[in-house]
C-alpha cells in the first residue's frame, strides 16, 4: 500500500467506528434525476439494456444494431450507430427550445464575463469548424489544443469533434516540451493555443512558450492563435493565423460529420508508471452515453441548473463534465479562467453568489485550501442557490468533507464524491444524490451498471476488507487503447487477473455495508493537487540535468495538496555543490514537465538504497521521506546506506 493509503485507512478505521453517516433529504429525493432505488436492480439485471435507454435518449444519425461486442480487453459499444457528438452537444439544443439558453457563462480571472447561450455556441462552433476544414484538417486528423480556459477552447474541442478531427487537448500548465511530446506521438497536424492567458494576474505567453515546441513538431502544418490579450507573440506568415480572422471568413453553417459510434472522439494524455505519458483513446458514441447518463444522475441537471466545475478542460474532468457530459444534457455551466485566490480568497464564493451556481464539482485539494483560508471566506456570500455538492480526484478526507459539507453546502446539499478516472472516461463509483446515504471519505457504491471488486493480487474477490479495485465488466465509456501502443494498453490494464478484468492501479477497501473507499494509487504514481504525475517522468526530468547522475523520486503526503515530490539526487562527480543548485534542479523539472511538477524536497545523497539487482528500493525512500522508520532492508546491496539516508534527512 503506499503512504497515503496507510494513512487514509487509519482515518477510515477510526471513521467507520465513528459511524456518521448522511441520509438524503426527501425533499431532495422527491425531486432527483435519480429518486426510485430500483435503479441499481434494474441495471445489475440488464446492463445492456440500462446504458442502451441512455443511449435512446441522444440524437443518432443511425440507430445502433447491436449494444455491445466485448472481448477483453476490445470493446465496442453501440455496434454500426452514426452519431456526432457535438450535434448532440449543441444543435440539438437549439432545435429543442434552448436556442437562447445560456451555455457557457464565462468569468476571465481579470474580471470580464461573456455568456454565450446555445445559439452563439452553435454559430462559432461551425464557423470554426469550417475554419479548421479551410487549414485542411479531415476526419481523422489528430488537432492539439493548447489554450487557457476560455470559451473558444471548449469551442475548439466541439469543432474537432463536429468535423470528426482527433483533438488532443494538453493542458496550458504544461510546459513546451511536454506539449511537443504530446503534439509528436499523436502527430498532430494542427495546433490552437492563444497569445496568453492569465493566472493570479500573471500573463502566461502560451503562444510563446509554444513556439519552443513547434521547433520539434514537424507533424505540425498550421496554428491557430485566438487572441486572449494584447500580448506580444511572433507570428509565421504562413503557418500562423489568428483565430478571429479565420472566424471573419468562414460559413456559418457546417454539416457534422456522421461519426461511428466507435470512431475515434479523443486522446489525453495521462501518466502511468512509465516516463513516457500515455495517450488514451475515447471513441464516441459510448464516451457520450456514459458521460450523459453520469452527469444527468449523478449532479441531476435539470434546464434550470447552474452547474460549476472546477475542472480544467485540460484533464479528463474538463472533458466528460464541462464540455461533453454536460452541454450533452443542455446545461447551463459557470467556466471560470483562473485562481481560486485571485484577486481574494474568497474569488470562488463571489462566481458562486454572482452566478446562482446550483451545483458545484470541484477536487479535495482545493477544499483543503479553502479549509485553510479560513470560513470568513465563504460566510460573507449568500451561497445559498446550491443545491448540490461534488469531489473528484483523489480520496478526499473526512474533516475536509465535514468542512465542505457545513461551510459550503450549508449541511442541506448532499455530496457526490465521485471516483474515477482519465481511462475510465466517466464516474465508475458514487452516490447518486437522491438515492445514496453517504459517508465522509467513501465513493460509496459503483453507478448502476458498473461492477467493480476489490481484489487480491491472484483475482479472489475480498467482500470486505482492502486490496485493488477492479473493474469487472465493460462500460459504455471505457477506454478504447493507448494511442499507437495496443501492448501496453493490454499489459497496465487488462493482464493483472486471469479474466481480463480492468486493473484501476488503485487501491481501495470495502466495508461492512458494501462501501467503497478509495486509498490511492498504488503504482509509481503520485497524485499531486489530483492531477497524476509518474514518478518515472520526474525522474527523467532529473536526470537529463547535466549535474545529474541518478535520482529517485517518490511521493510524500501534504496537507494541501494530497502529495508532493521528494526526490532523492545523485550528482555527477566533481559537480560543485553550491547553494542556488537545489532550485537549478527544481527549475530544470519545471521546464521539462511544468510547475506542477515543482519537487517540495531534494535531498543530495551519493548513493541510493539499492538491491543487489541494481534495483533503487523506493518504499525505503519513501519511509525516509516520511519520517518512518523504513521497513525491511535485508535485500539491500549495502544496508548503511539507508541509515547515512535517514540521518541525512533528519539533518536537512
Ligand atoms: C484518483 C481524474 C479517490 C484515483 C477523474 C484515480 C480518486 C486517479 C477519486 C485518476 C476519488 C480520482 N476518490 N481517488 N473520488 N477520483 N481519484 O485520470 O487514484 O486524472 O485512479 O482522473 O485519481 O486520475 P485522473
Amino acid at each position: 500500500m503506499p503512504d497515503s493509503a496507510q494513512h487514509d485507512a487509519q482515518t477510515i478505521h477510526v471513521l467507520l467506528e465513528e459511524g456518521r453517516a448522511f441520509k438524503p433529504s426527501a425533499a431532495f429525493t422527491a425531486q432527483a434525476n435519480a429518486a426510485d432505488k430500483d435503479i441499481y436492480e434494474r441495471a445489475e439485471k440488464d446492463p445492456e439494456g440500462f446504458w442502451a435507454s441512455f443511449a435512446e435518449e441522444l440524437d443518432w444519425h443511425k440507430k445502433w444494431d447491436k449494444v455491445l461486442e466485448w472481448e477483453s480487453p476490445d470493446a465496442k459499444w453501440f455496434v454500426g450507430g452514426k452519431i456526432n457528438a457535438c450535434y448532440n452537444c449543441v444543435d440539438r439544443h437549439v432545435q429543442n427550445g434552448k436556442r437562447n439558453k445560456a451555455a457557457l457563462i464565462w468569468e476571465g480571472e481579470p474580471g470580464e464575463k461573456r455568456t454565450l447561450t446555445y445559439w452563439d455556441v452553435y454559430r462559432e462552433v461551425n464557423k470554426f469548424a469550417n475554419a479548421l476544414k479551410g487549414l485542411g484538417i479531415k476526419k481523422g486528423d489528430r488537432v492539439a489544443i493548447y489554450l487557457p480556459m476560455v470559451p473558444e477552447l471548449i469551442i475548439s474541442v466541439l469543432a474537432c469533434a463536429r468535423i470528426g478531427a482527433v483533438h488532443s487537448v494538453v493542458f496550458a500548465g504544461f510546459s513546451p516540451e511536454a506539449l511537443a511530446e504530446r503534439i509528436n506521438d499523436a502527430e498532430a497536424k494542427l495546433l490552437i493555443t492563444a497569445d496568453g492567458g492569465f493566472r493570479r494576474g500573471m500573463i502566461i505567453p502560451l503562444k510563446h512558450d509554444a513556439d519552443f515546441a513547434l521547433i520539434n513538431t514537424p507533424s505540425i502544418e498550421s496554428v491557430v492563435i485566438v487572441k486572449r490579450g494584447d500580448f506580444p507573440l511572433r507570428v509565421k506568415e504562413g503557418r500562423d493565423h489568428w483565430y478571429h480572422r479565420l472566424m471573419q471568413e468562414a460559413d456559418n453553417y457546417c454539416e457534422p460529420e456522421w461519426m461511428d459510434s466507435e470512431d475515434m472522439l479523443y486522446i489525453l494524455y495521462t501518466s502511468g508508471t512509465t516516463g513516457k505519458p500515455k495517450g488514451i483513446v475515447h471513441t464516441t458514441g459510448g464516451y457520450l452515453v456514459g458521460t450523459y447518463a453520469t452527469s444527468k444522475l449523478v449532479f441531476d441537471l435539470k434546464p434550470e441548473d447552474v452547474f460549476w466545475c472546477t475542472a480544467d478542460v485540460g484533464w479528463v474532468t474538463g472533458h466528460s463534465y464541462l464540455v461533453y457530459g454536460p452541454m450533452a444534457n443542455g446545461a447551463t455551466q459557470v467556466i471560470y479562467e483562473g485562481a481560486p485566490d485571485w484577486p481574494d480568497r474568497d474569488r470562488f464564493w463571489q462566481i458562486v453568489e454572482n452566478n446562482g451556481v446550483t451545483v458545484f464539482y470541484t477536487a479535495p485539494t482545493a477544499i483543503r485550501a479553502f479549509m485553510r483560508w479560513g470560513e470568513d471566506e465563504p460566510d460573507r456570500h449568500d451561497l445559498s442557490t446550491l443545491r448540490l455538492l461534488g469531489s473528484v480526484g483523489e480520496p478526499i478526507n473526512p474533516e475536509a468533507w465535514m468542512w465542505y459539507h457545513k461551510h459550503i453546502g450549508g449541511e442541506k446539499c448532499p455530496i457526490v464524491d465521485t471516483w474515477w478516472q482519465t481511462e475510465t472516461g466517466a464516474i465508475m463509483i458514487t452516490p447518486l444524490p437522491g438515492l445514496t446515504t453517504t459517508k465522509p471519505g467513501s465513493a460509496t457504491r459503483p453507478f448502476p451498471g458498473i461492477k467493480a471488486e476489490i481484489r487480491t493480487d491472484s483475482g479472489e474477490v475480498v467482500e470486505q476488507g482492502g486490496g485493488y479495485l477492479a473493474l469487472t465488466r465493460p462500460w459504455p465509456s471505457m477506454l478504447r487503447g493507448i494511442y499507437g501502443d495496443p501492448e501496453r494498453f493490454r499489459d497496465t490494464y487488462w493482464t493483472k487477473w486471469k479474466d481480463g478484468a480492468y486493473f484501476t492501479g488503485d487501491g481501495a477497501k470495502r466495508d461492512a455495508d458494501g462501501y467503497f473507499w478509495v486509498l490511492g494509487r498504488v503504482d509509481d504514481v503520485i497524485n499531486i493537487a489530483g492531477h497524476r504525475l509518474s514518478t518515472m517522468e520526474v525522474e527523467s526530468a532529473f536526470v537529463d540535468h547535466p549535474d545529474v547522475v541518478e535520482t529517485a523520486v517518490v511521493g510524500v503526503a501534504d496537507e494541501i495538496k494530497g502529495q508532493a515530490i521528494a526526490a532523492f539526487v545523485t550528482l555527477r562527480e566533481g559537480v560543485e555543490m553550491d547553494d542556488r543548485l537545489e532550485e537549478r534542479l527544481k527549475e530544470h523539472v519545471v521546464r521539462k514537465i511544468g510547475a506542477i511538477a515543482r519537487p517540495r524536497q531534494i535531498l543530495f545523497s551519493a548513493e541510493l538504497p539499492k538491491t543487489r539487482s541494481g534495483k533503487i528500493m523506493r518504499r525505503l525512500l519513501r519511509d525516509i521521506a516520511s519520517g518512518r522508520v523504513p521497513g525491511d532492508t535485508s535485500t539491500l546491496a549495502d544496508p548503511t546506506v539507508v541509515e547515512k539516508l535517514k540521518r541525512r534527512y533528519e539533518e536537512d
